[in-house]
């Protein structure tokens, strides 16, 4: 099969089955179309990706368009309440949607199936079929449960499920970037994440499998992919397993056991052409010497996201982030040593339980001393059966929170202005991925530390690298005009 096949196009249908069966599937074809629509994190759209895979092999095809779809899938994030509630308003949404045309089907894929389980079916008539992270293969034997109306639930956590023989379908793709998954799962139980419940246990990828399916990509024109897991510097490749079973490996496969850093340099020897980012990188197992990695390919972006959560050592040790701030401040500085032109994000919770006005001034300090590029900032939010909800008492007023989290994100706009205006005068290299959304005579893409930057379109066109100097700036975009094609990466 052609490598663009399956390649976005401009019209609604992302993608066909190939027409050439006699079987019941094609004759079906025009009534199997499947909507997907994605909230969350950067997995559940990879997620997606997977789902569309398996769901064309079936005999769908996916439409971007909900009013000509068949079954409609809503891959769901439980991270924050928040998250949750927008799902379930979406889903009285699709409601309206069902009562005028009952032969669609609703499905719930993805971190609120696998908390809520069967609760959904009960809490949600208008679901039909309930599907976790590590069951998606299922979903063509859950569809026909649906039409033979029995209950279509499963959500089994699974040991070895990675994905890792599934082509992913890319939906809403620029064609220039990508996500891979290397890492499922996460091991790491910080106390206020539901993570660990709905994506079960840590694993990782055949190191083939991710590098066939970047191959892929390349193949179809692709410049930059994105390695993802919720922990990549945990990734393990021994042969297959869990992570938390490697102390029963064998000698030979200690011995030939991957890691991240082995991983990265892998990836970034056999694709020069391309550009490598990864996420997300957690403080207490980022290694040096993936940052020796990073600093050794040029196509291994100088970005790094290093979610902290808090500059309090005690509200870190109430979060089991195994890790203090001294030590944190550690890896800082080997990154500013090794890679002086590094981008450091972060991830930050206001509001964590007990925490008092000190432990907030903590993190306003914490952030004057990295002075972050960009980040997420969150109040905090208790999620039922994690080790916090169980433990320790929602303690910290909303409004509360809300101030502290305004004060964190202003201190955040102030230090990414800052770090913005540094490249005022400069010649940044930009993979341009699309048209910028404040005019259609711009281009938009980023630079290796991740920040955006808009041109004026000349004769240059999305995949290119190009030298662009920078004029102007916000706190979040550079503005400049283009020089050349750039022969960096
Ligand atoms: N695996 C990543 C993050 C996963 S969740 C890591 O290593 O940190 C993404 C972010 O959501 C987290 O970094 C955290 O800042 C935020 N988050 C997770 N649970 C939360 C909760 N209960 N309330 C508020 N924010 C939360
Ligand atoms: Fe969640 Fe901590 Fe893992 S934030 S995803 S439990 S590293």
């Amino acid at each position: 099969m052609g490598a663009d096949k399956f390649k976005s196009l401009d019209n609604n249908l992302v993608s066909e089955i190939p027409n050439n069966h006699n079987s019941k599937k094609s004759i079906n074809k025009t009534l199997k179309r499947a909507y997907i629509e994605s909230y969350g994190c950067q997995m559940n759209f990879a997620d997606s990706e997977v789902v569309a895979s398996i769901l064309i092999k079936d005999g769908y095809s996916i439409t971007k368009k909900l009013d000509e779809a068949s079954l409609i899938l809503v891959n769901t994030c439980s991270i924050r309440e928040k998250a949750e509630n927008t799902v379930r308003k979406r889903l009285e949404y699709f409601e309206s949607i069902k009562e005028k045309n009952s032969k669609i089907t609703v499905g719930v894929m993805g971190c609120m199936a696998e908390r809520l389980k069967k609760k959904f079916l009960e809490e949600e008539k208008i679901v039909d079929l309930v599907v976790g992270p590590d069951a998606y293969k299922d979903i063509p034997r859950l569809l026909q449960e649906v039409e033979n109306e029995n209950e279509a639930v499963n959500v089994l956590l699974s040991k070895d499920e990675t994905y890792g023989d599934i082509s992913p379908i890319r939906l809403n793709s620029n064609g220039i970037s990508a996500f891979v998954s290397i890492t499922r799962g996460c091991d790491n139980m910080c106390t206020f994440c539901v993570v660990p419940f709905t994506r079960g246990r840590e694993r990782s990828r055949d190191p083939k499998s991710i590098l066939n399916e970047i191959e892929d990509l390349k193949y179809k024109g692709y410049k930059e992919v994105t390695l993802l897991g919720q922990n990549v510097d945990s990734y393990l490749w021994y042969g297959g397993g869990l992570k938390k079973d490697f102390k029963k490996a064998t000698s030979i496969q200690r011995k030939t056991a991957l890691r991240f850093h082995n991983l990265l340099s892998i990836v970034a020897e056999a694709f020069p052409k391309i550009r490598i980012r990864f996420s997300t990188s957690n403080p207490q197992d980022m290694s040096i010497k993936v940052i020796k990695i990073m600093a050794k390919y040029e196509n291994i972006c100088n970005y790094i996201h290093l979610p902290v959560q808090s500059g309090s050592n005690r509200i870190l040790k109430k979060m089991n982030r195994k890790h203090t701030i001294k030590e944190y401040f550690q890896l800082i500085d080997s990154i500013r040593e090794i890679l002086p032109e590094c981008g450091i994000s972060h991830d930050m919770i206001a509001g964590f339980p007990t925490e008092t006005i000190q432990d907030h001034q903590d993190t306003l300090k914490l952030m004057d001393y990295v002075k972050y590029d960009f980040g997420f900032m969150f109040a905090y939010s208790e999620r039922p059966g994690t080790m916090a909800a169980k433990k320790i008492n929602d303690n910290i007023d909303e409004k509360i929170k809300k101030k502290r989290l305004n004060e964190i994100i202003k201190k955040q706009q102030k230090h990414s202005l800052y770090r913005t205006k540094q490249y005022l005068g400069k010649i940044v290299c930009v993979l341009i991925e699309k048209v910028s959304k404040r005019s259609e005579y711009f281009w938009s893409g980023r630079t290796q530390q991740n920040t955006v930057v808009v041109f004026p379109k000349e004769n240059y066109k999305p995949g290119d690298f190009v030298d662009v100097k920078i004029k102007s700036c916000t706190s979040a975009t550079l503005i400049g005009k283009a020089i050349k094609i750039s022969n960096r990466i």
